[in-house]
């Protein structure tokens, strides 16, 4: 039995209640020590939901030791397994060994779901961070979504096929080091850093938490790769975010430019508008030196803003439905205007609504990881795709979920609030976004049918909807403020 000690938690990583959830005046002791007890009550909960057997061959048990409110973990695990042989559904394809860092997320549960399905042999790797931020910020997901290792375990009620599960924190370099040299992946898929821009922009805490873990995190999974498996084939979610909304067109990564009489293809310039999206723009730069340095190679996905939450199988039983996420901080475009017209809360357009971006389905989303993933990135490349297959305006958005709203009889009204981000809010965007396109992907454009589904679950799920999380709540420009939306429930 191989057994891996996570070392002490850097407190940069640390997030202590008292500084995580508090608004208004500091933290009594009574309010402390409640808040410790809860803390203590959900790492023992974790404790126990992650002593499970996931399959016959494979047991994976986690120690939760609580750092400051972030969960950090010790993995142990048994006579890991290797696949004799993979049938899968996509036709031929080679089969793949697929680690996933943040599989217990909204694209990255989707995303394990899939490849498992399509026959390749996936792990999850997750610290379910997440879920702790929820209890912090007193949110929760519009759908009620079952625990890591009930999720697994239905999986392998209804498909047959059994997921590899690591709890523990990617910042913990001997965690991650055990988990790849057990799993032995020749895809690492990294989805696993802290998302929100909102999140980082709420305070010192929550920015400083948010570059660590994301940047550390990737230089250790660029080391992890590195030193256990050379080989492997880095595919890491960077975001549409980073190019920010330049008066040119936006390329796929690279600009080919001719300056004083000389010509160079160079790195598209980056103009990222929050901490979050700074943190993807330094986890791009430390991936394409790697690739440089090391031989690596690497898929940079610039991801644009995800919708939707079905794909064929999360759908196939009620426990195993994705997160979707309608609140201020972690909610994002369409899918809170969705949930907002369904509990006849009028659309929340920032300022006037021209700010537009790259979209696209969760069921494309998982489809462009499995054709970044067939078609790897060659041994020393550093590769980008623009993942998204349209792009709206926030004004555009409103205008189409009212029209789906009115077919369903549902009322739908628009209002426009202060735009609490700093950013332009009419301006020129055109992005490039063809490179998934010519690897064979096939659009699902967002219509009616999305629409209806979304304000279906909308609708189903309302009574779950808390109002006050609705509004914006985190300004960029009062960075250091707390949030009204903080209010850690239990103190
Ligand atoms: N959702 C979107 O619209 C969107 C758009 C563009 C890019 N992306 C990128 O895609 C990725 C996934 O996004 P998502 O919406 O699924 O986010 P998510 O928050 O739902 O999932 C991220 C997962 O990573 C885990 N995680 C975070 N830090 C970790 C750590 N240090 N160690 C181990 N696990 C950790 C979390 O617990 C969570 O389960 C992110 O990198 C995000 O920046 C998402």
């Amino acid at each position: 039995m191989a057994a891996v000690v996570a070392a002490a938690s850097a407190c940069a990583t640390s997030l202590s209640l008292s500084s995580a959830g508090c608004q208004g005046p500091a933290v009594t002791a009574t309010q402390r020590a409640a808040a410790t007890k809860r803390l203590e009550a959900f790492n023992s909960e974790i404790w126990r939901k992650c002593a499970f057997s996931s399959n016959s061959t494979v047991t994976t048990r986690t120690k939760i030791s609580g750092v400051g409110g972030i969960a950090r973990a010790t993995a142990v695990k048994d006579s890991p397994t290797r696949p004799s042989s993979l049938v899968g559904e996509s036709g031929g394809s080679e089969k793949k060994r697929v680690m996933i860092l943040g599989g217990d997320g909204y694209c990255g549960w989707a995303t394990a779901l899939h490849l498992s399905k399509k026959g390749h042999e996936v792990a999850i790797v997750d610290s379910l961070v997440r879920r702790l931020f929820d209890e912090q910020l007193g949110t929760q997901t519009l759908t009620p979504i079952a625990s890591l290792q009930k999720r697994v375990k239905k999986w392998k009620d209804v498909s047959g096929n059994s997921l590899d599960v690591y709890i523990g924190d990617i910042c913990e370099f001997g965690f991650l080091e055990h988990a790849v040299k057990s799993f032995e992946p020749d895809t690492v898929v990294h989805f696993g850093e802290q998302r929100s821009a909102p999140y980082s922009m709420m305070d010192r805490d929550r920015a400083v938490f948010t570059q660590h873990n994301n940047v550390i995190g990737t230089l250790n999974v660029l080391f992890a790769i590195k030193e256990f498996a050379p080989d492997c084939h880095l595919v890491k979610l960077g975001t549409m975010g980073e190019y920010g909304t330049p008066n040119i067109d936006i390329e796929e990564g690279f600009i080919t430019i001719t300056h004083n009489g000389r010509t160079d293809t160079l790195p598209y310039p980056k103009q990222a508008s929050s901490f979050y999206h700074l943190s993807k723009v330094h986890d791009s730069h430390n991936l394409a030196f790697a690739c440089k340095a090391w031989g690596l190679r690497a898929t940079d996905l610039n991801q644009g803003v995800v919708y939707g939450v079905h794909t064929a199988e999360t759908a196939m039983d009620e426990m195993l439905i994705n997160r979707l996420d309608y609140d201020g901080v972690f909610g994002t475009a369409l899918n809170r205007f969705c949930v907002q017209a369904a509990v006849g809360h009028p659309l929340t357009v920032y300022g006037k609504g021209g700010q537009t971006r790259g979209y696209l389905d969760i069921r494309d989303t998982v489809r462009c990881l499995e054709l970044a993933i067939l078609n790897p990135a060659k041994t020393g490349e550093f590769r980008v795709f623009n993942q998204f297959t349209e792009q709206f305006s926030v004004n555009d958005l409103a205008k189409l979920v009212t029209k789906a709203g009115e077919k369903l009889g549902i009322e739908v009204k628009t209002s426009h609030v202060e735009n609490p981000r700093v950013e332009a809010e009419e301006h020129y965007y055109n992005a490039k976004h063809s490179k998934l396109v010519e690897l064979g992907l096939e659009p699902h454009l967002l219509g009616d049918a999305l629409l209806d589904s979304l304000l279906n679950v909308a609708v189903k799920y309302k009574d779950r909807v808390d109002f006050e999380q609705i509004l914006p709540a985190v300004s960029w420009k009062k960075t250091g403020t707390k949030p009204k939306t903080v209010k850690p429930s239990g103190l």
